[in-house]
């Protein structure tokens, strides 16, 4: 019996998350068909269950911390408490909101075909869905991550949970214990505390956000500290027992820790089981799917982009990815995507944002005697004291070069990284950001004094 043909398209896109929808977006662009496969909802995990979702928790916690601290702001007023039915509510108003604008995006689009539907590789041009074939002169593979575990744990989604429960509870829990002290560890420990929750992060590595700069993990534990935020780092997970009221947590050393919940944030891993890859000869590392630097796999016209390419797991890169692979279908010739030149922003109070190098890093690439390094204070920015913020603006440069590395730790400096990305992009040197003048007062003064500064003509700091 011939299977029933679900049509030819230049592009058969599986998974409609950020690298995938933006692969279609950018290839209808191009006047290119396309097949985008989704068994869940368009938008995939940062819409619905990560970035999104998260920084608006984030951002509840923010007007609570707010609220209870009005008084120094010479504004009276008293947190009554966080009513999580209100704060779920408007979470999921923010993402229906985007989802609606997604899918009449992609809805109005003449040369986009959405399948709804669990797709499989079946052939090196061919993806099944619920026995219809789709064949694309090109496919583009992208379909995203899960919250992992690590053997012996069971997440039960009720006492051991992962961010996506997290993200779904309907009341504030008394207390938590946070398994990793990486992008999703530190973001809820810091929207959970704001809310009131006890909470206490375990690290195996000797230091919460282990891949930034050394200088913005301090400061973020330091933040963390004055928040009254537990962590223990260095101690890597040993048991989890349940008891009458919640967990019982053993960490390396036997100590021991009780909560009503266990967050499981110890990364994410690729979706890429049983999906036809390795049959059609795709190479997977570790459960990754391997391309070469303009993401091909090397296996007929199949591409990858998003969370299963090895790097950096994060929106805004599978949106670049998606828009390249798309391009490069179209003959465009697109710039290969430069990994250190994606920015990162970590969403907790205090914000974490950078962008190219940390100094370890850049020590490493053009050795200790080369590689110069400014810190910034916002103790000296006007805008940061109005805020009552702290944290710094923290440059890395190449002697007699240009700027090879952003950190910024404090309130807001997520919307900072922008410019940094610039800088690190377009390989600025500092005496050129010193004469770019900055708007005053605004926390984007920092970065432009913290380039006076390491040009040599500081303004409000010393050299
Ligand atoms: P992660 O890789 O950032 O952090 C996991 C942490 O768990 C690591 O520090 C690791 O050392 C620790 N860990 C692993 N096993 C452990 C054990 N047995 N005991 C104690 N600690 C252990 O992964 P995370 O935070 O789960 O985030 C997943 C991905 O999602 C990341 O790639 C991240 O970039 C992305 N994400 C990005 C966000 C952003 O850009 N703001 C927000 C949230 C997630």
């Amino acid at each position: 019996m011939s299977e029933p043909n679900g049509g030819t398209f230049d592009v058969v896109i599986l998974g409609g998350g950020s690298g995938g929808y933006a692969a279609a977006l950018r290839a209808a662009q191009l006047d290119l068909t396309v097949a985008l496969i989704e068994k869940d909802k368009l938008g995939g995990t940062c819409l619905h269950r990560g970035c999104i979702p998260t920084k608006a928790l984030l951002h509840a916690g923010e007007v609570a911390d707010q609220t209870r601290e009005s008084e120094q702001f010479g504004v009276k007023a008293e947190l009554i408490g966080v009513d999580m039915a209100g704060v779920n509510a408007y979470k999921n108003g923010v993402v229906s909101r985007l989802f609606k604008g997604l899918t009449g995006l992609i809805g109005g689009s003449k040369n986009i075909t959405v399948v709804n539907g669990a797709g499989r590789l079946v052939g090196p041009d061919t993806v099944e869905v619920d026995g219809k074939r789709y064949t694309g002169r090109n496919v583009i593979l992208a379909t995203g991550s899960y919250s992992r575990t690590i053997p012996g744990l069971e997440v039960d989604g009720q006492r051991v949970i992962t961010s996506e429960h997290a993200l779904e509870l309907d009341r504030v829990p008394a207390s938590a214990i946070v398994l990793g002290g990486g992008v999703i560890g530190v973001e809820f420990a810091s929207a959970w505390k704001s809310f009131g929750v006890d909470v206490t992060v375990v690290e195996a590595l000797p230091r919460l956000v282990a891949a930034e700069d050394e200088e913005s993990s301090k400061a973020l534990e330091r933040a963390f500290r004055k928040r009254g935020i537990a962590f223990k780092v260095g101690k890597p997970f040993e048991k989890v027992e349940h008891t009458d009221s919640g967990v019982k947590v053993t960490i390396a050393g036997g100590e021991v820790l009780e909560a009503e919940l266990l967050l499981v944030a110890v990364g994410r891993g690729p979706t890429t089981a049983n999906l036809g890859y390795e049959e059609q000869g795709v190479r997977l590392d570790r459960g990754f799917v391997l391309t070469d630097e303009r993401l091909r796999t090397g296996v007929g016209n199949i591409f990858a982009v998003g969370d299963i390419v090895p790097g950096l797991q994060l929106a805004h890169r599978g949106f670049q990815q998606g828009i390249f692979v798309a391009e490069e279908i179209a003959g465009r010739n697109p710039a290969v995507i430069d990994e250190n030149g994606i920015p990162r922003v970590t969403y907790s109070d205090p914000e974490l944002a950078s962008v190219g190098l940390t100094e370890a890093k850049a020590k490493e690439k053009y050795g200790a005697d080369k590689v110069k390094t400014y810190n910034y204070n916002l103790g000296g920015n006007g805008k940061s004291q109005i805020l009552k913020t702290t944290g710094f603006v923290k440059l890395v440069r190449v002697e007699d070069g240009p700027v090879v590395g952003v950190h910024m730790v404090g309130a807001r400096v997520g919307e900072l990284i922008g410019e940094a990305q610039l800088i690190f992009n377009w390989e600025a040197y500092p005496a050129e950001v010193a004469q770019l003048v900055h708007a005053h007062p605004t926390q984007g003064e920092a970065l432009g004094e913290a380039h006076l500064a390491l040009a040599g003509k500081p303004l409000h700091a010393h050299a």
